[in-house]
């Protein structure tokens, strides 16, 4: 039945450890098939994604190994560069593997992705970005085809600092030919990590964690292990949902990549601790109204927009949170407004009306964050909450609800 049942009210109370962050491992995954050789990366996080890009490395040829949180991937005899439809369809991130591939076979065919639960998500900066590296890019039936006998560095820039293009031009171009300046890359960590594992492989490329990330194009790579960062968006989800019902703490995260958030938190009354890699959120007896506003990072992360407006839907007052990354991610509102929020969208703006408190309701889950937001709604809400279609919520959170257990939350999967 896919579904999960909350009976919510409880406070949260305890430690959770994170896991690997999911759009970190996604693009190293894809850079494993730049070479030959065996890629072992650790502190990867058991996913529906995560292993949706297992199938994909593995039709092309990879052999992997997962163990625990541990995978090995031998990418030696990967000779079919094709990443299909049906696979595509189901994790857009899948398009990771057009970069590498193209750049080590000269040519390959990837699905181009459909859009998504919230709206088009287009790749024409992908493409754009990998015919200015010299590829020949045409689009046949669905898929894209690229062809180039050898990348040549060059200079691009983006209209927006897209993650995942600047991920893809970085794979192709590591090991073109001469230089490539990307800019207004993207510098979310995830990126980062990319760029020092690439590095680890033998890459030339500086500027990191910058807007502008210069790639001086090798001769040849060779594979390496790594480690993957914990998942920020996972960290945020549940400090959110601490500020909404008692004192939570997570475990091995990376304060610097949540300054944002954590400043957002401490402007609702709630009171946050940083020591080391633990970083705690006591919640305020009044939970004040704040405004937020995505924005690429270091701003606050559209990943965390849903998560946001569930904690304003029983704050003091009234509050407005804008997207700028995303115009049209709202598929969660028409849901939390089935658990009693008053919550209006027009264009990129919702308006949240400050309630005493939700109660719980059947909602359907329609995309990862989405389902974010409607636990913690559903943590909130007096009652029981039902949440359908929670596949969405395993593409991009590990054991969820054992570590929303462990804080004293009740919630059930009913398979
Ligand atoms: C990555 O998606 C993340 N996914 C998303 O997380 C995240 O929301 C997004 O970055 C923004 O931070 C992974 O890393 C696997 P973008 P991506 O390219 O790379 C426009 C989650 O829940 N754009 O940075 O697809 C695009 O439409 C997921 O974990 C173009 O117009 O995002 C959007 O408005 C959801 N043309 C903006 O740029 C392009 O060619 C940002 O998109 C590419 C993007």
């Amino acid at each position: 039945m896919d579904k999960i049942i909350i009976h919510g009210g409880k406070p949260l109370k305890g430690e959770v450890t994170l896991s690997g962050a999911k759009n970190a491992v996604l693009p190293i995954m894809a850079a494993s098939l730049l070479v030959g050789g065996t890629t072992h990366i650790s502190r990867v996080p058991d996913l529906r994604d995560t292993r949706t890009m297992i199938k994909l490395l593995e039709l092309v040829g990879a052999k992997t190994h997962l163990k625990g949180n541990d995978l090995w991937i031998d990418s030696e005899h990967v000779d079919t560069p094709v990443a299909p439809y049906d696979l595509v369809k189901t994790m857009r991130a899948s398009f990771y593997v057009l970069g590498p591939l193209l750049a080590r076979f000269g040519e390959t065919k990837v699905s181009l992705p459909g859009g998504c639960a919230w709206g088009p998500r287009p790749v024409d900066y992908h493409l754009r970005g990998l015919e200015l590296l010299g590829a020949k890019v045409t689009l046949e039936k669905g898929y894209i085809h690229a062809k180039a006998k050898r990348l040549k560095g060059n200079h691009i820039r983006f209209d927006f600092p897209s993650v995942g293009a600047t991920g893809n031009i970085l794979m192709a171009a590591v090991t073109a030919h001469g230089t490539t300046v990307i800019e207004n890359a993207a510098c979310e960590p995830e990126i980062v990590q990319l760029c020092q594992f690439l590095n680890l492989m033998g890459g030339k490329i500086t500027g990191i964690g910058t807007h502008k990330i210069s790639v001086e194009g090798v001769k040849e790579l060779s594979p390496s292990d790594v480690s993957v960062i914990p998942d920020r968006i996972e960290a945020g989800t549940f400090l959110i949902a601490g500020a909404a019902l008692g004192e939570v703490t997570v475990l091995g995260g990376e304060p610097g990549h949540l300054k944002v958030l954590l400043e957002k938190l401490e402007q609702t009354g709630a009171k946050i601790k940083i020591s080391g890699k633990k970083i705690s959120v006591r919640k305020s007896d009044v939970i004040l109204p704040v405004d937020v506003t995505t924005a690429v990072f270091p701003g606050y992360p559209t990943d965390l927009q849903a998560q946001w407006i569930a904690l304003m839907t029983i704050a003091k007052g009234d509050s407005v949170v804008t997207d700028t990354v995303y115009h049209d991610r709202f598929s969660h509102v028409p849901e939390l407004n089935r658990l009693g929020a008053e919550i209006q969208v027009s264009d990129n703006v919702a308006c949240i009306k400050g309630r005493k408190h939700l109660v719980g309701a059947p909602v359907m889950s329609t995309d990862i964050r989405a389902s974010a937001s409607l636990i913690v709604g559903g943590l909130m809400a007096q009652g029981k909450t039902e949440i359908s279609r929670v596949y969405h919520i395993d593409r991009g959170y590990e054991k969820i609800e054992e570590k929303f257990n462990s804080l004293g939350a009740d919630i059930t999967r009913l398979n």
